[in-house]
């Protein structure tokens, strides 16, 4: 049976306090909206339908960027959850297999649990996921008539005996495209929000014959984000636990609650990383790299073999090979550096290509930035670059060339070649004592 989403991603979340729409809050570098449509993406879906409403080119912006086929359906008024899915009609006509509708601001929801919502459904119509809440607080109730679910009451709309109940409703449901919008179309908004309830269409579904099941997961993989203590707490929440499924996949982790992840982020087996290593979207190290202390890494990748660090920082688009030495208070962006290169202390290589074995010393800096242009430097194969090398692009380093330390090197030097360019130093006999004394003078008059 093939599945198809729908993501309902239409709401404000007045209570973020945001002019950014809730769904496009960040854990772990990702929007909340990604994390959802991840979670979804593992059932491979036919199609994917993103409902925007607020801020709905931005949201759109989002899910495409997440998945480019995302189909998006336009709600322009928030009338309720099954007005909210009535919007994803016209994105799924022609399409007849089963519907899985996910919220954009629930990130947390496992493949497995909605695996098993999937298989649930050889046995009912709907399929519902629930939780046992601690505290229900205002959530929808799942009143069961023994393992049949009967109906959801909505907190607004229970007496006291439904709201003593604590099974939840998480809002995942599962039902063909087919049933789902003939139940939708029976669904009024006669209720005290005066909105169109989508947990209305399992009552609407006995009242047809139809039967509705409950499949149930934990309360923290139903957890959905309204405000931002609740987006710190799961942004604590995600980095927990993708810190002990790191660990768990043999990355050694020298002090686990410092170091923090992006939803994307792949670190192979047996790499070292250090304290207080912040990982922004799109990294991977491979197998036996060791990111030291304090470094911030983005859109790179550190291959086997590369230390990195302390206190560097990797921006996107580095590509560091094998056995690559990259030091502290090093910065690298749009970069590769082949096998065994070197560039250890104090240093900005950016749009660049260094070479295998080459070795750029302290204080050197590709001026790759006009002002208005950026530009590539090229670094061949074991070339030796001089501390306080400036580098102005575009130029080329041949292969086995040398630069002057303090050179300013603003033409191509060939292989082999040696490239200096900085004043001849002059030495005056003498001078040096003379002029000491001279300003201690000056210093005792002044009193
Ligand atoms: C909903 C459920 C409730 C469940 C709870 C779980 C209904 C009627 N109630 O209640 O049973 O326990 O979620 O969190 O479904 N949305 C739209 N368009 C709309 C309305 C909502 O896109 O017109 C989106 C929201 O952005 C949000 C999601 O749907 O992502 C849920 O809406 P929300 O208003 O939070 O529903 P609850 O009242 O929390
Ligand atoms: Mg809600």
């Amino acid at each position: 049976m093939s599945v198809s989403l729908v993501i309902l991603a239409a709401g404000l979340g007045s209570r973020m306090n945001s002019e950014l729409p809730k769904v496009l809050h960040r854990i772990a570098g990702a929007p909340l909206l990604a994390h959802a449509m991840r979670a979804g993406a593992t059932l491979e879906p036919e199609r994917v339908v993103v409902v925007t409403g607020h801020e709905a080119a931005k949201v759109a912006q989002a899910a495409r960027m997440e998945n480019p086929d995302a189909l998006i359906a336009h709600q322009a008024e928030q009338l309720g959850t099954a007005h909210a899915v009535a919007q994803a009609r016209a994105a799924l006509e022609g399409y007849s297999g089963d519907v899985v509708i996910l919220y954009g601001d629930t990130p947390f929801i496992r493949p497995e649990t909605l695996e098993a919502m999937l298989e649930a459904r050889a046995r009912h119509a709907i399929v519902i996921l629930g939780f046992d809440a601690a505290d229900p607080g205002r959530y929808g109730r799942l009143v069961m008539a023994g393992d049949r679910l009967d109906r959801i009451v909505e907190y607004n709309d229970a007496n006291d005996q439904e709201r003593a109940i604590t099974l939840c409703n998480s809002g995942v449901i599962c039902t063909s495209a087919e049933q789902l919008f003939e139940l939708i179309d029976a669904v009024d908004n006669k209720n005290a929000k005066g909105e169109y309830y989508l947990t209305d269409i399992v009552a609407i579904a006995r009242d047809r014959g139809l039967s509705a099941g409950v499949v149930t997961c934990s309360e923290a993989e139903t957890l959905g984000i309204n405000t931002r203590a609740e987006l710190a707490a799961a942004e604590a929440t995600f980095q927990a636990r993708t810190r002990a499924e790191a660990l768990e996949n043999g990355v050694t982790l020298t002090a686990p609650e410092t170091v923090f992840f992006a939803l994307d982020t792949i670190i192979g087996r047996d790499a070292i990383i250090g304290p207080n290593v912040v990982f922004g979207p799109g990294v991977t190290v491979e197998s036996g790299a060791e990111i030291r202390a304090f470094c911030d890494l983005e859109g790179c990748h550190v291959s086997r073999g590369a230390v990195v660090g302390p206190f560097a920082r990797l921006r996107p688009g580095t590509e560091l090979a094998e056995d690559v030495r990259v030091g502290n208070f090093v910065e690298v962006k749009n970069a590769i550096l082949d096998a065994g290169a070197k560039v250890n202390h104090l240093t900005y290589i950016g749009d660049a290509h260094v070479g295998e074995h080459a070795n750029i010393g302290a204080g050197t800096v590709t001026c790759n930035y006009d002002g208005v242009m950026k530009h590539r430097t090229e670094i061949g194969a074991h070339a030796f670059i001089g501390s306080d090398t400036m580098l102005v692009a575009p130029v080329r380093v041949g292969a086995n060339a040398v630069t002057g330390t303090g050179s300013v090197i603003t033409e191509d030097i060939p292989d082999g070649a040696l490239g200096i360019a900085r004043a001849r130093q002059e030495t005056k006999p003498g001078l040096g004592l003379r002029l000491m004394e001279r300003l201690r003078a000056i210093k005792a008059r002044k009193g």
